[in-house]
């Protein structure tokens, strides 16, 4: 489960000054639920993303992810979830099976075990024919499923990820999306950021809509139609983008 409380992020940039890239943002992602990030551009889905898993601190709010305090037990946040961005680091000379081999390690995990999730994690998400080549030889959607094999070998179980998917094909895609379904049907917790909208559609048990630092919609998509009149994400989505007001700057 994760309960994020009034979190708000400051941030400073030399031609606006200071601003809030995150407002007052609260809500709850519950244990076996997928959750759903949808926002424009700079809406501000990956410093909420990165504050959820402790990577950077909130302004001010907290976060509880399994139980802990994101900022105060940090590393027993770190040890609960798999965090997958942008910025995931790999070892360019391993092979995927080393990559993971030497996080399992790290997380102290018994050897056998490792190598039990590492053939797990390679049916998981199709990896065999890849999984001796070395990183730097890989193609892009290769080394995606390699972040999230790295970011996975400790079975978390809260998964966040922010845009799992981006710029992939639709059959890794495809992979990466059943991957998804299937580690929630392990009651696993997931919360990941998309602007795949027919994705949203598929996986989403609850879906928040997230606009220049606010949280402005949660709910089911059941919900957000009925509230909005509209028949699909695509265009509820764009119903609330459309009516928002622009960023507010601290004098
Ligand atoms: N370290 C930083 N310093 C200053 N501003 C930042 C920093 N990180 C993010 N921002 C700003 O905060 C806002 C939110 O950025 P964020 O990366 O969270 O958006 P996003 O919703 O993930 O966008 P995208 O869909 O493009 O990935 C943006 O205006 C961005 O420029
Ligand atoms: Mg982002």
């Amino acid at each position: 489960m994760i309960e994020v409380n009034q979190i708000k992020k400051k941030f400073y940039d030399k031609k606006n000054g200071n601003f809030y890239a995150l407002k007052d943002i609260s809500f709850t992602v519950n244990k076996g639920e997928i959750f759903g990030l949808l926002g424009p551009n700079g809406a501000g889905k990956t410093t909420l993303l990165r504050i959820m898993a402790s990577i950077m601190q909130a302004t001010s709010g907290h976060v509880k992810v399994n139980g802990y305090d994101s900022k105060n037990e940090a590393e027993a946040v770190k040890k609960s979830i798999a965090f997958l961005s942008g910025n995931t680091k790999l070892y360019k000379k391993l092979t995927p099976v080393e990559t993971m081999r030497f996080f399992g390690k790290l997380y102290g995990i018994d050897k056998q075990l490792i190598e039990k999730r590492i053939d797990t994690i390679l049916n998981t998400l199709d990896m065999y024919s890849f999984k001796d080549r070395v990183i730097e030889k890989l193609s892009t959607g290769q080394v995606q499923k390699t972040s999230i094999a790295r970011c996975m070998i400790h079975d978390p179980q809260i998964y966040i990820l922010d845009e799992p998917t981006l710029g992939l094909d639709i059959l890794t895609s495809r992979t990466i999306i059943d991957f998804i379904q299937t580690e929630k049907t392990r009651g696993k917790t997931i919360i990941f950021s998309t602007h795949y909208m027919e994705e949203a559609d598929t996986l989403c048990d609850r879906i928040g809509l997230i606009h220049e630092g606010d949280l402005i919609e949660t709910g089911t998509l059941e919900e957000l139609k009925l509230k909005t009149g509209k028949g699909n994400i695509r265009e509820i989505f764009l119903s609330y983008i459309d009516r928002s007001e622009p960023f507010d700057r601290i004098k």
